[in-house]
């Protein structure tokens, strides 16, 4: 059994859509979330982290908005950033830009404590570029996710990226979560999806396909 790491059980929902049936569940662990400006290292970690909490194959997942014309800002550090600014402060820092693409990112990160086969995905290549540009850190980030040698934490971690493009619009629509409202794809905002629309587009949505074609032969 997969346990799905969130506080959020729609997100499990959404996971099993892509996933056979009965093989995944929710495990509401609260892992330490590191500050890093990439996805993939704070879903490395905590994957680590969840899975020695667990001991049984866990998945937990990273996601924020990048705003081009902002380099990126708010990125990993979306949730702050909505808690403090908030959704509308974001809108009208990125109203003032030439510039308002943006897109959402979510990184899942799978750890079962068995090594993986190095695999040609651009994500996990792009982990180990990024962890051998960072150099080791004391917890051995550096390892890569497909357990290299060199790693200080010997612990592999398999990651899978999701993105969906779009733009910074004024805030509408009344459904879904977080920045929805003012995340426009394709002429609707995501706050105007229902939820199996937005489920076709998200990141999240796109991270899941990826981790289930891995996994089904696994
Ligand atoms: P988390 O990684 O799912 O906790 O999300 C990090 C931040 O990105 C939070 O502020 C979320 O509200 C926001 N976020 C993540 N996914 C979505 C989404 O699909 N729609 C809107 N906001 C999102």
């Amino acid at each position: 059994m997969l346990r799905y790491v969130t506080t959020n059980p729609g997100k499990v929902r959404e996971a099993e859509r892509y996933l056979p049936d009965g093989s995944v569940e929710r495990l509401d662990f609260d892992y330490a979330e590191v500050q890093a400006d990439e996805l993939g290292p704070i879903a490395a970690r905590g994957a680590r982290e969840a899975y020695r909490h667990a001991d049984a194959p866990v998945l937990v997942d990273d996601a924020g908005l990048f705003v081009e014309g902002l380099d990126g800002f708010p990125g990993p550090y979306s949730s702050y950033v909505e808690e403090t600014l908030g959704i509308e402060r974001v809108h009208d820092i990125a109203a003032d830009l030439d510039d308002r693409r943006a897109a959402f990112r979510c990184v899942l990160g799978y750890c079962d404590g068995e090594g993986f086969a190095a695999s040609p995905d651009p994500v996990d290549r792009g982990d180990r570029d990024a962890a051998a540009a960072a150099g080791p850190d004391e917890e051995g980030e550096g390892g890569g996710s497909d357990g290299d040698a060199g790693a200080a934490d010997p612990l592999p971690v398999k990651l899978f990226e999701g993105y969906v493009p779009g733009r910074i619009v004024a805030p509408r629509g009344d459904g879904g979560f977080g920045y929805d409202p003012i995340f426009e794809h394709d002429g609707e905002t995501f706050a105007e999806m229902d939820t199996d629309r937005k489920n076709a587009v998200s990141h999240r949505g796109r991270a899941l396909e990826k981790f289930a074609e891995w996994y089904a032969d696994r």
